[in-house]
């Protein structure tokens, strides 16, 4: 049978600008938020990525009518047609952000179910906090086998719901949920991740009456309806970090006109800290990075917004594999995310993973492999690793690599890489 690989050669000096796409984490969310409105709605800047795919094809099999102009990025929804309030399980087993369309189902029509949630083999990300704050609006929460169907007799319910953790999906589920509820909800160490600040600023278009407060507080005071919207999408300060990334490894120079700089503090810092120039544009948008030839081994943790993004956590790896030094790097937002170091020693990265720590000494260089994806993240990092591997490297798992991004591959080739998508059984 055959496979699709990504097949990367040793790229020195990437160069040049490259231009960024909407953000993955704030789309497929803005996406499910539309299922609030009973209408025709307009999003710009929507990445061709696996898993926009995977939730249009969510929304369509609810009923939605969809346009998706892949060449402007622009995608019409119109929720008109809703008529099923049902996930099927092939669906969600896809795509772990299915669970999203929970909040707004249970908001519009008061029933949602779905299957147990799949996507990323990073731990076992369980939906406890959403359904456990679902409970705590009225409604009622039953398992049968793979599905969990939830229902409320009448309107949501207003509450004070305390989050365990700051978790993105399970805040954005519960915004959701309260802007059609009965009276005000709270929510307390809420997730404030910039992908989360965009579905607020998407549901207050709406007519949602939503306050963020001090100490991660998110205010809903609930409305009888939502109007359909136009937005256009943030740009993906993930893709921006991989871009960022490819060029500071390979000892390169790009810019990045429209990168969200803003959002990305903490990760622009430890890139400085490795000795790179990094120059942000006005109003932090656009960011230049000048790669120093010597670059030093940073440690960091990773940690809930405004702290190191776990999904950075594998590209950034690679950059301390080749740095001068030695790097801890504890992983603390997901308990299974370092799946990707073997992949990397297969390279000849010297890492030890001591429980969710890996302390990663610098070498001189990597060697091409033959080397596996196993989640969104990793599939970037290890083309990444293949950069800077002397020789040539080819990655399988390349689904996981579709899923998350909109062309990377080309836009580093586009800077000087050698990176090709094949399809083939001979590697
Ligand atoms: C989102 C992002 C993902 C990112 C993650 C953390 C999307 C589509 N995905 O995932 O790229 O890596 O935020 O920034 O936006 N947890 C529970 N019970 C729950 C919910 C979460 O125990 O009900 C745990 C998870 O297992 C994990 C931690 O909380 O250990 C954080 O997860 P969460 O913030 O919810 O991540 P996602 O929303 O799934």
């Amino acid at each position: 049978m055959s496979k699709e690989y990504i097949l990367v050669e040793q790229s020195l000096k990437l160069h040049g600008e490259a231009q960024l796409v909407g953000a993955k984490n704030a789309v497929l969310v803005i996406m499910a938020s539309l299922l609030l409105t009973d209408g025709k709605s307009i999003l710009k800047n929507v990445p061709n990525s696996q898993d926009v795919a995977s939730m249009i094809e969510l929304l369509e099999m609810l009923g939605a009518e969809i346009v998706f102009d892949k060449e402007t990025h622009i995608l019409t929804v119109d929720t008109n047609t809703i008529n099923d309030y049902k996930v099927p399980s092939h669906i969600m087993k896809k795509m772990r952000a299915s669970v999203l369309v929970m909040g707004p189902l249970l908001a519009r029509f008061g029933k949602a179910q779905v299957a147990v949630p799949g996507g990323c083999v990073i731990g076992t990300r369980p939906i406890d906090y959403h359904l456990k704050n679902f409970e705590k609006m009225g409604v009622t929460i039953t398992t049968a086998g793979e599905f969990v169907s939830a229902q409320v007799s009448k309107k949501l319910k207003s509450n004070k719901l305390i989050l365990e953790y700051p978790s993105v999906g399970a805040t954005e589920n519960i915004i959701m949920a309260a802007t059609l509820a009965e009276g005000k909800t709270k929510i307390i160490n809420a997730a404030l991740e910039p992908e989360v600040l965009d579905l607020i600023a998407v549901l207050k278009k709406m007519g949602a009456q939503i306050t963020i407060l001090p100490a991660a507080t998110i205010e809903i005071e609930g409305v009888s309806s939502l109007n359909v919207v136009q937005h256009e999408v943030i740009n993906d300060r993930l893709e921006a970090g991989a871009l960022l990334l490819a060029s500071a490894i390979t000892g390169g120079q790009i810019y990045l006109p429209h990168a969200p700089a803003w959002a990305m503090d903490l990760f622009l810092v430890k890139l400085e800290q490795m000795g790179h120039k990094i120059e942000v544009g006005p109003d932090e948008t656009g960011i230049t990075l000048k790669a120093t030839k010597f670059p030093n081994a940073v440690s960091f943790k990773t940690g809930p917004y405004p702290g190191f993004p776990t999904d950075l956590q594998a590209p950034m790896m690679v950059a301390q594999s080749v740095a001068e030094g030695e790097a801890t790097i504890e992983e603390t937002v997901f308990e299974n995310r370092l799946l990707h170091v073997r992949e990397l020693q297969k390279m000849g990265a010297q890492i030890n993973v001591e429980n969710n720590k890996a302390i990663v000494k610098g070498v001189d260089r990597l060697y091409g492999a033959s080397v596996i994806a196993t989640d969104i993240r990793a599939s970037c990092a290890l083309v990444l690793a293949g950069l800077v591997a002397e020789g040539q490297t080819t990655m399988s798992g390349v689904h996981h690599f579709k899923r998350g991004y909109d062309c990377l591959d080309k836009k580093l080739a586009h800077l000087g890489a050698s990176i090709k998508l094949k399809v083939g059984s001979d590697f």
